[in-house]
């Protein structure tokens, strides 16, 4: 019998995240996203068929160059209009009651000493079941927002990160200490100051005094989620991140980038399974294979191209906003934003350098799409979980739909193999992951 994979939901506080078009098909309820219910809603039925966390994506500014235009952006709802995740999730919290609950947040957006508050919150509001997904931004517009010029240099933003890191972990991990709240009517004392420390953290970009204020939350630090894939994003990973988000574009390709991080993570002082992949996959799912090629043509007639080029953020000189030459070839554009898609791109085309053309036919038509019968999606997800992968990502065409299909018609099979839980895992997020509700002491010492 195979163990089982992790399940999370990967989803947006939007109209349209990933699969841009989608939000017109008549069963895609996305459009009404300010809707909390519809999120309510959602966050209960995953929970009811086994998953183990929703996963929010956040961005804080408009995909596409400095000074283009944003009608593409308007016109599909890509990412705008979108609300705070964070804020989303304290409702979830209270509706729910295992499942884990995951949200994006840049470095650029919050000062440590607030996020770390934020997310101490929301971990005791939600008993222990909050992820954080690390990201640092590759949108000039957020870079912006938060008044900077431009975005910081690729590798100079990970070195951020990593100063961000070390405030939070002081903050979460060093500054209570675990018997510092007494809580005591009789003696009248609450809390010992003597336990609680301030941290005087000072770095290049942060000076942060403490205490923390929140006590420690079930966690203290949440689960530590990144995404990135390039030397840099990877290093990073490797020394911080519980969990990290691949979109390889096979399992081959997966089961070599698993093994340079996991060498990654072992460099870094760590244990190889101390970082879990979660692939990233989206699913057309039809009782024969005749019914699922015809869901994916319905599919496809929905998807617009427009969505997707603007979405990749590179189809667009970044100086002029004009569009690039279609035979461009890829390595020539010069961007500080997402790396990973390029690479993306190369792995899956490994005979020729791919072009500005490839980037939206590529991405819109292949990207993470598994299209079978129940059986035939369970043969492939137990060949990802050959190749190291820990858990899927699972990426929807229309919410709630996508989900509820899923979970009547494939889980059901992947139970029978003992690919999927056979029930809700209790306990806090990182329980589910590692077995453990909190770091290893090793760990949360070391900033
Ligand atoms: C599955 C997945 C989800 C991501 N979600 C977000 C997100 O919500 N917000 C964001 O700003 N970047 C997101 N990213 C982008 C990454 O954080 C990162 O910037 C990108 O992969 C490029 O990193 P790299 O240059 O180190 O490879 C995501 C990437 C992947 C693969």
């Amino acid at each position: 019998m195979a163990k089982p994979l992790h399940f999370a939901a990967f989803v947006m506080n939007t109209n349209s995240h990933i699969q841009h078009g989608l939000w017109r098909h008549p069963n895609a309820q996305q459009a009404d996203f300010n809707d909390v219910n519809l999120w309510v809603n959602l966050a209960k039925t995953l929970e009811a068929g086994t998953f183990d966390a929703m996963f929010f994506a956040d961005v804080v500014g408009l995909y596409g160059p400095v000074n283009g235009s944003y009608e593409v952006n308007a016109r599909e709802g890509l990412q705008i209009p979108s609300n705070d995740p964070s804020v989303l999730l304290s409702a979830l919290a209270v509706s729910t009651e295992h499942i884990g609950l995951s949200f994006t947040s840049s470095i650029l957006q919050s000062h440590p000493f607030d996020f770390a508050r934020k997310v101490s919150t929301l971990d005791h509001i939600s008993n222990g079941r909050i992820g954080w997904n690390v990201v640092t931004s590759t949108l000039e517009n957020a870079a912006r927002n938060f008044g900077f010029d431009r975005l910081v240099e690729h590798d100079e933003r990970y070195a951020w990160a990593q100063e961000y890191m070390d405030v939070v972990y002081k903050l979460w991990e060093g500054s209570w200490d675990d018997d510092a709240l007494i809580k005591d009517k009789v003696s009248g004392i609450y809390a010992d100051y003597t336990k609680i420390h301030k941290i005087n953290h000072k770095g290049e970009r942060y000076q942060v005094e403490g205490p923390h204020l929140p006590s420690p939350s079930p966690q203290r630090t949440p689960v530590i989620f990144q995404a990135g894939s390039s030397p840099a994003g990877r290093a990073f990973a490797a020394r911080n991140a519980e969990a990290q988000f691949i979109l390889a574009p096979n399992p081959e390709i997966a089961r070599k980038g698993i093994a340079e991080t996991r060498e990654a993570v072992v460099a870094a002082g760590r244990q190889a399974g101390d970082l879990q992949f979660f692939q990233g996959l989206t699913f057309v799912i039809g009782s024969t294979e005749e019914e699922a090629k015809r869901n994916e043509a319905e599919i496809d007639e929905y998807i617009s191209t427009d969505g997707f080029l603007a979405h990749i953020n590179l189809g667009l000189d970044q100086a002029t906003g004009t569009p690039l030459d279609p035979d461009m070839p890829l390595k020539d554009i010069k961007h500080e934003g997402n790396q990973s898609h390029v690479q993306w791109l190369r792995d899956a085309n490994p005979d020729r350098e791919p072009t500005v053309r490839d980037l939206a036919k590529i991405t819109a038509k292949v990207r993470g799409r598994v299209v079978g019968t129940p059986e035939q999606i369970a043969d492939n997800l137990a060949e990802w979980q050959e190749a190291g992968v820990d858990g899927i990502n699972v990426i929807n065409w229309t919410i709630p739909q996508s989900y509820e299909l899923f979970i009547d018609e494939v889980m059901p099979v992947l139970r029978n193999r003992g690919l999927a839980k056979n029930e809700s895992a209790p306990g806090t997020l990182r329980h589910k992951l590692t077995g453990q509700d909190q770091l290893p002491a090793a760990r949360s010492h070391e900033s």
